[in-house]
């Protein structure tokens, strides 16, 4: 599946960007197009380089080799107050002394940006369903509401592209969520460019038109949500987006489509698709990634359900909600399965069983080995 985001003139390019501090290599050869109104997240573990690639575009860091063009121009050696680019902090900044509405008119009047201050103002406190409050001073309002002041302060200058750090992590879980919705709102609305970072890969794949994954200071994958999740191209990106199978295997051939897999365990070598230019052949160890969600169970009296099939034993299952998911030990390793749950069912395998797992072939995503 293609991405189609890329198709105009990129707003921001990262060109071969790599980033060392004396020794360490924070961030390495990350190369990304980002589309003009694109929501872009940068995901990873921490420590893989996501705040310094950040900086970097910011002005705040200087890349050790590499280039990042705004619009074409390289701007690696511009300061940072002279790019349009607005920033939010997981540590905001909000000045303490400062009402809410002087907060937010501060970089209009720093910029001497003055003429219908008050409607963008107002405006922009609107958006951020921040009516009222003008008056109160930081010290008097809610964490959340602190962020949307944040928020609000660097929207109020209209920058090409805003770049927010980690800005929802201080937030409980529901707050969190609450600003997730609203920041896309807020995104879709203004068209800025969003460039968001995060650790949390459930608000990357909600909120994101694309997703770069970062692991040590690489990207390994930058792809819609769906196509992370669905099509996660290295065992690292199938592992931290959302749990997953990983399971050896081996090609034992393959054609124009796809290939054909061995999996220790399973009796019946069977078929799965490839995405285009996938350079498996014939004999290659390759992994398989198959989402939990994906996995089905039956008692092992069954017959044997179409595509591929194992027996296991049911080690623990756990309920939460509309699903079980059972963890499974199996010959091809343990394995994952959570399966929808219905009130008045109960648990149908309970801890020791033998059952059947088996799982449709065209939703196993191949990995190079
Ligand atoms: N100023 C610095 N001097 C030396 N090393 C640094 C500096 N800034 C970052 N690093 C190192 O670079 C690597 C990447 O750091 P960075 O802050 O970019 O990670 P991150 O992905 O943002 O992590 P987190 O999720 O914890 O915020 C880390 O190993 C970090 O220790
Ligand atoms: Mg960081």
């Amino acid at each position: 599946m293609p991405d189609t985001a890329t198709l105009s003139q990129p707003i921001l390019q990262i060109d071969a960007v790599t980033k060392e501090f004396d020794g360490t290599t924070a961030v390495d050869r990350v190369t990304l197009d980002v589309a003009e109104g694109e929501f872009v997240t940068l995901l990873g573990p921490s420590g893989c380089g996501k705040s310094t690639l950040l900086r970097m575009m910011a002005g705040f860091e200087t890349p050790t080799s590499g280039r990042i063009l705004m619009r074409g121009e390289d701007m690696s050696k511009d300061p940072a107050y002279e790019r349009e680019i607005g920033l939010v902090f997981q540590n905001l900044a909000l000045f303490p002394h400062m009402n809410v509405y002087d907060n937010v008119a501060f970089g209009l009047r720093a910029r001497k940006r003055t003429e219908g201050l008050d409607r963008k103002v107002r405006d922009i406190l609107a958006l951020v369903g921040l009516e009222g409050f003008e008056t109160r001073r930081t010290g008097q309002i809610s964490g959340g509401q602190r962020q949307r002041v944040a928020l609000a302060r660097s929207l109020v200058t209209s920058p090409d592209v805003l770049l927010l750090d980690e800005p929802l992590s201080a937030l409980d879980l529901k707050l969190r969520r609450q600003l997730q919705v609203e920041l896309k709102r807020i995104q879709k609305e203004t068209g800025i460019t969003f460039i968001f970072v995060t650790h949390d890969q459930e608000e990357a794949l909600s909120m994101s038109d694309r997703i770069a994954v970062m692991n040590a200071g690489r990207v390994e994958q930058f792809s819609s949500a769906v196509e992370t999740y669905h099509h996660p191209q290295t065992r690292f990106v199938a592992q931290f987006v959302g749990e997953t199978n990983l399971v050896e295997a081996r090609a034992v051939s393959r054609d124009a489509v796809g290939a054909v897999l061995a999996v220790d365990g399973i009796d019946q070598p069977f078929s799965v698709p490839l995405v285009e230019g996938s350079g498996i052949g014939a004999g290659d160890s390759v992994w398989i990634s198959i989402r939990p969600e994906y996995m089905t169970l039956g008692p092992n009296t069954d017959p044997a359900p179409t595509g591929p099939t194992l027996t296991g034993q049911v080690v623990s299952h756990s309920f939460s909600g509309s699903t079980v998911t059972y963890a499974l030990d199996s010959a091809a390793g343990p394995l994952l399965a959570q399966v929808p749950f219905r009130a008045g069912e109960g648990h149908p395998f309970p801890n020791g069983e033998t059952v059947q797992i088996s799982w449709a072939a065209d939703t196993t995503t191949v990995i190079p080995g």
